[in-house]
């Protein structure tokens, strides 16, 4: 039987990197998707058991489709991917500066939205939200903001999409220790990759969020 494609958006780098790795070591067929051409190959080949890559910029529609298109059909999909620009609290950030870290919300709809017309009906979409939807932190409420909204979304597309299935994961600050938290290990790329691949192999989970925040009870994380 061949084996499962699993496409993973923002798969060269940190969290999709390592969800790559786990999803391959696993032997799912693994795509690994983002801008950078010459990066994105060299971890292909790095992978071996069938990965391949596809340019794409995840913020133009166009290309979206296109690579969807291409890769169809496509079992499951990991969207790690990030956006440009800084943002901080709502009060500190200008509408424009919110409007293009938002762009991360548009580029998951663009994915759920396209999602039936390319994937097999029994596949998972996975994707990121932050653990700042939980534990708000005033210096970084615009980040909250966009997570529970990515986590809004992940709900509704779980009923809108079935029989596909739509989860988060929710990390920590990658690296960083929360103000309070309830297990010393502070969550890595690896341990989000893990829990991606983790909800991609259970068919029973869905409209699920997965929060990998080393039980994170408060913010204001330090290094
Ligand atoms: N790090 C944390 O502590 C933390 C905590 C909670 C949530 N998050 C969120 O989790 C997600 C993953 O974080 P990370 O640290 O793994 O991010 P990262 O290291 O910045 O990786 C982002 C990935 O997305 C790709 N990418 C960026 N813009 C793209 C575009 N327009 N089109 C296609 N691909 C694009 C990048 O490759 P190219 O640049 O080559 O395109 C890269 O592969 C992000 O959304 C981040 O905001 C992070």
């Amino acid at each position: 039987m061949k084996a499962e494609k699993v496409l993973i958006v923002g798969g060269s780098s940190s969290m999709g990197l390592a969800t790559a790795v786990q999803a391959s070591s696993k032997g799912f067929r693994v795509v690994v998707a983002g801008r950078n051409e010459e990066k994105l190959r060299q971890i292909a080949n790095n992978l071996g058991n069938q990965a391949s890559y596809y340019q794409v910029d995840a913020m133009e529609e166009k290309q979206v489709v296109e690579m969807l298109r291409e890769l169809a059909p496509i079992d499951h999909i990991a969207m790690t991917v990030n956006a440009p620009g800084s943002a901080t609290s709502i009060s500190n950030t200008s509408t424009e500066e919110a409007k293009l870290v938002f762009e991360r919300f548009w580029m998951n709809y663009r994915i759920l939205n396209l999602a039936r017309e390319c994937m097999s009906p029994n596949g998972s979409i996975s994707l990121i939200s932050g653990s700042s939807s939980k534990t708000p932190v005033a210096q970084y409420s615009f980040w909250g903001t966009l997570h529970g909204s990515i986590e809004a979304l992940a709900r509704n597309a779980a009923l809108d999409l079935a029989p596909l299935r739509v989860n988060v994961v929710s990390p920590g600050g990658i690296g960083l220790k929360p103000d309070r938290q309830l297990v010393e290990h502070l969550g890595m790329p690896e341990d989000i990759g893990k829990a991606i691949v983790s909800l991609i192999e259970n068919p029973a989970i869905s409209n699920a969020k997965l929060d990998v925040d080393s039980g994170e009870r408060q913010g204001t994380w330090s290094g």
